[in-house]
Formats: C-alpha cells, sequence, structure tokens
C-alpha cells in the first residue's frame, strides 16, 4: 500500500527548524482531552444502536439469561418496559425475537397475528411511538427441530427446503408489518428471501417497510448464548448449508449484492468484532447503510472477563463499538445498547 503520508505534508522529511528533532509529532494531538475530541474520526451515536429483546407470552415475566448478564426474555408487559427505557436512553430502537408456546415443523406460530412479537410491536407502538421497532425474521424460534426453515430428504440427508422455506418467511414479514412493524429483518439466510418477503410486503400495501438484510451472517460459534435466549439451537446438525464459511470474504459481497438487487434497504453483517473487514468491505461496494450485529457472544466473552476482573467493562464496550464504527456500520446491533447510551450521555 502507497504510503498516506504525502510527500507535501509540512515537514515530512524535514527536520525542525529549533533542532529538537523531526518535526512530525503526532503526539501533539493526543495532549488533552480537547484536542483528542476535536481530531476524533469517529463518534458513537446511540440513535443509531438497536437493542434487542426476547419475548415471550404471559404477564410481569422475566427470565434472565445467565450467560447474557443484564439481558432477559420477558412478557409483552416488560418488553415495553425495557423498550421505553431504551427510548429514555436515546437508543434508536429495538429488534424483537419472539419465544412461541409451541413450536411445530414448519414453525407456524411465526406468522401468528397475536403471537408475542405481534403483541409486542403493536404495544411498544402504541406507549413508546418514537422508538423504531424491528423485527427479526426467522423461523428458528418456532420450529420444533430448531432450524431456520423447513426440512426436506434430498439424496439421503435431511436439508432445509429454500423455496419452501422463503414463502413461509414471507408470510412472517407480512404478519410483522401488519402488526406495525418499522422494519423488517430476514436471519435466515435463505437465496431469495429478500426478493419473496419484498414482493409479499408490496401486494399487502406494505410497499414503504424498509428491509435490513442479515446479508453477511456467517455460521459462527459467537451465537452461543443466543441459542439459549431463544430457545433456537437446532436439535441435530448445524447451520452451516445456509449460514456462510467465516472463511470467506468474497462470497460476503456476492450475498450482499444478490440483497441488493432484490430490494434491501441496508445491509446487516453478523457477527460484527470477528469480521470488521467484512463490514468495510461491504460499505465500499455498495454504499448503502450497513448494519453490524454485535452478537451475544461478542457480548457474553466482554461480561465474562470483566467478571473476573481481567478488563475494563465500560471502555472495552465503547471501544468494541467504535472499532465497529470505524469499520464503515452506520448501524450497530448490539445487547450493550443500553449501557452504552448512558455511558456515552455521562460523557466517559
Ligand atoms: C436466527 C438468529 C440468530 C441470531 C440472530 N438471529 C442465531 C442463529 O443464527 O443461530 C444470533 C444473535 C446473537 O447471537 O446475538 N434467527
Amino acid at each position: 500500500m502507497a504510503s498516506i503520508v504525502p510527500a507535501t505534508w509540512p515537514g515530512a522529511a524535514e527536520s525542525s527548524p529549533t533542532g529538537t528533532g523531526d518535526v512530525l509529532r503526532p503526539r501533539r494531538l493526543r495532549a488533552t482531552a480537547a484536542l483528542r475530541a476535536l481530531v476524533r474520526e469517529t463518534r458513537l451515536d446511540p440513535a443509531q444502536f438497536i437493542l434487542p429483546l426476547f419475548v415471550r407470552s404471559g404477564q410481569g415475566v422475566r427470565v434472565p439469561i445467565t450467560s447474557m448478564p443484564g439481558c432477559a426474555q420477558t412478557s409483552v408487559d416488560e418488553c415495553v418496559r425495557d423498550a421505553q427505557a431504551a427510548a429514555d436512553a436515546g437508543v434508536g430502537g429495538v429488534i424483537l425475537f419472539g419465544i412461541p408456546d409451541h413450536k411445530d415443523a414448519e414453525g407456524s406460530g411465526a406468522w401468528d397475528a397475536h403471537g408475542p412479537v405481534a403483541d409486542a410491536v403493536r404495544a411498544i407502538k402504541r406507549s413508546v411511538p418514537g422508538l423504531l421497532v424491528v423485527t427479526d425474521v426467522c423461523l428458528c424460534e418456532y420450529t420444533d427441530h430448531g432450524h431456520c426453515g423447513v426440512l426436506v430428504e434430498r439424496r439421503g440427508r435431511t436439508d432445509v427446503d429454500n423455496d419452501a422455506t422463503i414463502a413461509l418467511l414471507a408470510r412472517e414479514a407480512v404478519a410483522h408489518a401488519d402488526a406495525g412493524a418499522d422494519l423488517i429483518a430476514p436471519s435466515d439466510m435463505m437465496d431469495h428471501r429478500v426478493a419473496a418477503i419484498r414482493s409479499a410486503l408490496d401486494a399487502a400495501g406494505h410497499t414503504d417497510v424498509p428491509i435490513m438484510s442479515y446479508a453477511a451472517k456467517y455460521a459462527s460459534a459467537f451465537y452461543g448464548p443466543f441459542r439459549e435466549a431463544a430457545e433456537s439451537t437446532p436439535s441435530f446438525g448445524d447451520r452451516r448449508s445456509y449460514q456462510m464459511d467465516p472463511a470467506n470474504g468474497d462470497e460476503a459481497i456476492r450475498e450482499v449484492l444478490l440483497d441488493v438487487r432484490e430490494g434491501a434497504d441496508i445491509l446487516m453483517v453478523k457477527p460484527a468484532g470477528a469480521y470488521l473487514d467484512i463490514i468495510r468491505r461491504v460499505k465500499e461496494a455498495t454504499g448503502l447503510p450497513v448494519a453490524a450485529y454485535q452478537v451475544s457472544g461478542e457480548y457474553a466473552m466482554l461480561h465474562a472477563a470483566a467478571e473476573r476482573g481481567w478488563i475494563d467493562l465500560e471502555r472495552a464496550m465503547l471501544e468494541s463499538l467504535v472499532a465497529i464504527r470505524r469499520a464503515g456500520a452506520d448501524i450497530i446491533l448490539t445487547y450493550f445498547a443500553v449501557s452504552a447510551a448512558r455511558a456515552l450521555s455521562s460523557g466517559r
């Protein structure tokens, strides 16, 4: 790579007139907090944070998620309180994941107009109208086998049936939009689901509801704690026939370009911390708004190390978030949304 220091930069390779050494002294701009703030290139804005929430049926229910300190599965009433607290802290939005009472082979709870997600969307839009409500569209929380789509036997192997699944995802997306969701976020990684969802939304009169596609979603070990939270661990096998191989970068660009062609409005990369290069490439390849999901395992790792006194949680949290922004993400989905918003507003 060519040097980014232009040869014309005053003082380049010259010595100081006072004879005290080279005139290039980068530390000058780091001397005080005011100078550092003046030249800071990247800032975090809570309006660009989205807080994930896990919603289930019942009243007054709050079940802590042990591997994700501070996070819980809640009933709709408690979910509204969490959404209100997020809005009060300046957080831009929430993304809802549902835990249904009953699961079946096709995940029919996913398009239940009176399931926890649809109920929570309506309740939050009523009580906290300024907050963006995003819904995760996927079948894994709703299927009894825990895969992100319906299963089919083919050539001696059980597989997720792509085209049968996208029809169901489209139904789920329309149910969420009917309930009042502001933004639809499909996370299943089936081929052509963005097109299927876009045309179903349009046909249902939701032409103005944007799609935030989990466009480059990797088959990652960092989802471990989420699967406890969402009760969505596959009962057999893994997700490697639909989620991406962590070794691939060019493929991420092919995936996102397909989603752009199919009508995705916002592109998501997931996980975030181990995929900063992908965030940057997606931003450069598309110029579209890019979201990054700092996933459950990233959150759990920082908490676990901090609990042992090995790292400072607040500093590590803010550093991990600013790195995601610096890589090129506009939007960050993070379980730290509220704590980070509070830390930022207290000026730390
Ligand atoms: C699937 C989904 C997952 C996450 C968000 N949506 C899990 C998976 O693919 O197994 C992971 C989020 C996290 O780990 O925080 N619906």
